[in-house]
Parts: structure tokens; sequence; C-alpha cells
């Protein structure tokens, strides 16, 4: 099976977010179960081509009047999975995969419709036809149109695609006038096409366009059918339901991994959990904090927006705060976010320390040394960080959303199962009362070590869902 992965932030080369996490270390688990896996993505200012090869190739793509050419370095994830960098210096020369601290970069259409068209383009001149071209978020969501418009006399035409969806939230949406600049069929341009909100709609395109939609988590998968989760594209999605499945990220567990971890100061393991005691000591240290064994550390890695719950715990905070613990946040987003983290270390210097920034190494260290690991997310299509913190033995908190939903199974004293607190409804109280339950549960010491090892012990690994990834493939090109 010839499979090509694309999308616009692959770890560890760029990284916002969890997207970058899967298209990191989805390709090489696919290259581990056979499949003849490549990558590609934009070589943005950000990425050293120390490490990469340049290549003899050259792309050119036309999109309206104009010609761009790029070039193509090459990398690799793992030993196995070959990364190809497409190289435009004007259009991809720059710190950010998507904008800067004046919002998205003006020109992201002519950015990310090269970035479609050179996919394709790079694959013609590498003479690879592969059997599937996967491409995730809105990023590369016109591939699949672009394939189907291909003329019959095409390399690539009959190329099969996949697209997987990673946050409804990000769509792709561009002035009209960026139609032509693809060199899709004006006629396609409708409502029951390419067109929203009299836009040029990247998502929708591939929605409508993919042989096959996967969605980050079995639950992600269902609530986009609701208005609540669908973003406008409920409908859409619900005509093409039966081509919908919804596949469980899995975790990389050479990076997030107690037992190899490079970024943390001390080892540890399910057996041994000496080590995580050291992390936690350093964690505090590294925040100026003291180190009162008996309250817990919670820890915070997020991007600070909406989706992410933080008004929820923003509305009781001061009715949290008379509960005993320290609160470790690292994030970056919204202003009001970073304000409202702040105010509260400004108020309980003592208790809370907040980073506000990104800072991949002391992901690592907090994922480590918190005792427990805080995601009240609005909707969480998968979420990557509470199955990192199970890994880390950091029971987490979470709402039941999304992926949150499908990986965290809560803790019951009766029965000794469960790996972290669950809450159901997105309100305050509810947040408030998963963690008292926390709280309450880490001061019994044989339940807060069976909860413990029961997270350490699950297997969030690639293997189970890049065989699904595997599968859906196979039935794709059948
Ligand atoms: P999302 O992609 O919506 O942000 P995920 O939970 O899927 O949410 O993935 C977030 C990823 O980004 C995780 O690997 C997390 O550790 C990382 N991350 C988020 N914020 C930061 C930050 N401030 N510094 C370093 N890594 C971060
Ligand atoms: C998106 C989602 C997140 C998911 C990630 C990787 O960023 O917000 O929930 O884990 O994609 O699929």
């Amino acid at each position: 099976m010839k499979v090509v992965f694309s999308a616009a932030e692959v770890a560890p080369f760029v990284k916002t977010g969890g997207l970058a996490d899967v298209a990191g270390s989805l390709p090489p688990a696919l290259s581990a179960i056979g499949c003849e896996a490549i990558v590609v993505l934009p070589l943005y200012g950000s990425i050293k081509t120390d490490g990469l090869k340049k290549t003899a190739i050259a792309i050119a793509a036309n999109m309206g009047n104009s010609t761009y050419q790029a070039t193509v370095y090459k990398g690799r994830l793992g030993s196995r999975t070959s990364v190809y960098f497409i190289s435009q210096h004007g259009l991809y020369s720059r710190p950010n995969p998507y904008g800067d601290q004046n919002g998205d970069y003006p020109d992201n259409a002519l950015r990310f419709i090269f970035l479609n068209l050179a996919v394709l383009e790079l694959l013609r001149q590498l003479k690879f036809r592969p059997d599937i071209i996967h491409v995730n978020d809105w990023h590369v969501a016109l591939v699949p149109a672009l394939l189907k418009n291909l003329p019959k006399a095409d390399y690539l035409y009959g190329v099969r695609s996949v697209l997987s969806l990673h946050n409804l939230a990000y769509q792709g949406h561009f002035p009209p006038e960026t139609m032509e600049l693809t060199g899709l069929p004006a006629s396609l341009f409708t409502a029951d096409g390419v067109e929203m909100y009299g836009m040029l709609a990247f998502l929708k395109s591939g929605i409508l366009f993919a042989d096959a939609l996967t969605a980050v988590s079995p639950s992600y998968a269902k609530e986009i059918l609701s208005p609540e989760l669908g973003f406008g594209l409920e409908k859409v999605l619900g005509k093409r339901k039966k081509s919908l499945a919804g596949i469980l990220n899995g975790i990389d567990h050479d990076e997030w991994n107690p037992q190899k971890d490079q970024l943390i100061p001390a080892k540890f393991s399910r057996k041994d959990l000496s080590g995580k005691e050291k992390c936690r000591a350093a964690l505090l240290k590294r925040f100026g904090l003291e180190n009162d064994p008996k309250k817990p550390v919670i820890g915070i890695v997020s991007r600070l927006i909406e989706q992410k719950g933080f008004d929820l715990v923003a509305e009781v905070a001061e009715e949290m705060m008379k509960l005993d613990f320290y609160l470790v946040a690292l994030g970056t987003g919204q202003p009001k976010y970073e304000e409202f983290f702040k105010a509260l270390q400004a108020a309980h210097q003592d208790r809370v320390a907040v980073e506000i920034g990104y800072n991949n190494a002391l992901t690592h260290l907090i994922e480590a040394g918190a005792d427990m690991f805080l995601m009240p997310s609005v909707f969480e299509p998968c979420g990557m960080n509470q199955m990192y913190s199970m890994a880390y033995g950091t029971p987490p908190i979470v709402r039941a959303t999304g992926g949150l939903k499908d990986s965290v199974e809560d803790w019951r004293p009766a029965t000794g199962k469960g790996t972290g607190f669950v809450f159901d409804k997105a309100d305050a109280k509810s947040l408030l009362a998963a963690v008292k339950r926390a709280l309450k549960t880490f001061g019994k010491k044989a339940e807060w070590e069976k909860l413990v090892e029961n997270g350490m012990a699950k297997d969030f690994s690639w293997k189970k869902s890049a065989e699904l990834y595997l599968q859906l493939y196979k039935k794709v090109i059948a």
C-alpha cells in the first residue's frame, strides 16, 4: 500500500498542536505495518535544512496568471518514512505556519492553494503514484477535488483520497476570487459545491470530494453531525455519513514514555515511580513553589482558546482556590485567557505558577511532575495530552467530549476501575465537583496508586489505529 500523507504541520519539524503529533507519528506507524508511506509539508522558515537533503526536483504550478516555482528538500521520520518539504521562499519562509501577532497571514489562500497543487506535482515528478493520498484538515483539503477533476491522461488520474478531520472550527474560507487560483472548474463554486457563505471553502470541498472521511475519535465522528459541533458543515457531513469513520489517535511511545524520556530529570515506570517524585520536585522548583507533599500538583498544557474550556475554570477559580493544591500551567493563545492565568498567579503566588509561551521540554516536565492534569474542554476532537498524562502516571480530569470521552475512563473506587476523572456537563459546577473528587482520591493512597497504575497500563500506541487506517485504505481502493 503506497500512501502519501500531507498536513500543514508535522512534528518534530514544526508544531503548533496535536495535528503535528499525529502527522509525525501515524505515517511511521503505517510504515511499520508494511505501507510505503511518504509525508509532504511546506518548508517553513523555522525548519532547519541542516539535516535535510536538497533534491533535484523542481515544481511549477499555475495560479491565476502567475506560475509559482518551488524546490524540494527531503528528510526522514524514523528509519522508513521519507518526508518531502516544499520550499517556496515567498510563500513559506516565515517563522510560523499560519500567521503572526497580526493574525493569519493575508496570503494564506495563495500559500495553501499552492501546497495542494504542489503535493500533486511532487508525486508526478517523483513518479510516485500512490494508492491513497491522506490529507489532514483544511490546509490540504483541496487535494480530493483536484484529484476528481484531473483529465484522464493525468498520471494521478483515479488516485483515491482520505480526509481526516482534526477540528471543524478551522475550515479555510477565502474570497471568491481565489477560486480561479485553484484551477478547479468555476462551476463548482455553488452552494452544493465548494462555496460556503459566499467564500471558497477548503474543508467543505474536502468533505464533498474525498473518497473517505475520518474524524480523530469515534465520539467526534458523531458529534460533528450536530449543529453544535458541525460548525455549519453538519448537513454536508450528514450526506457523507456512510463514508465517515471515527478513529482514535494514537501516541508516539518513543517520544512520550517516562521510561525513555530524555527531557525529564528522572525516568520512571509503572513498577518504580520514585523517579516521578523527583520530577515533581524539579517541576515545583522550576516554578519557584514549595514542595508540600500533601498538596497535589494540577498541570495544564494547552493552547489558550475558547475550545479548551478555561471559561469554566475562570468561573469557579475563586471557589477552586479554596481547595488545597498547586496549579502549574503552560500555554499561549488568546490574551483574555493569558490575562486570567497571570492574574490567578498574582493572587496566589505560593500555589499557582504560569508560563505563557510555547515550550516542548517544559510540557514533558509538567506531564511527568504533575499529579493530575486538567482538560475541561468544551469540545475536543481527540486531545493528545490526556493520553500523554495517563502514560506518565498523571490522571487527567476531563470533560466527556470527543476523544477525551473515548480515552479516559471515570474512576470508580468501588470496582477499582478507571483512569481519570470525567465530568459530563460543560458547566463550572460539574468541573468543580470533578476537581474535588480528584483531590479527595489523591488523599487515599491505595486508591490513587491503583488509578495511576490503571492509566499507565493502557496502550495508546498507534498500533491499533494504524491498522484501522490500513483497513480503511484497503476498503477505499477495493
Ligand atoms: P490541540 O491540537 O487542539 O492544541 P491536542 O491535545 O491534540 O490539542 O494537542 C496539543 C499538543 O500541543 C500537545 O502535544 C501539547 O503538548 C502541545 N502543546 C500545547 N500547548 C503547548 C505549549 N504552550 N508548549 C508546548 N507544547 C504545547
Ligand atoms: C486538533 C484537535 C485535537 C486533536 C488534534 C490531533 O488540534 O483540537 O483535539 O487531538 O487535532 O488530531
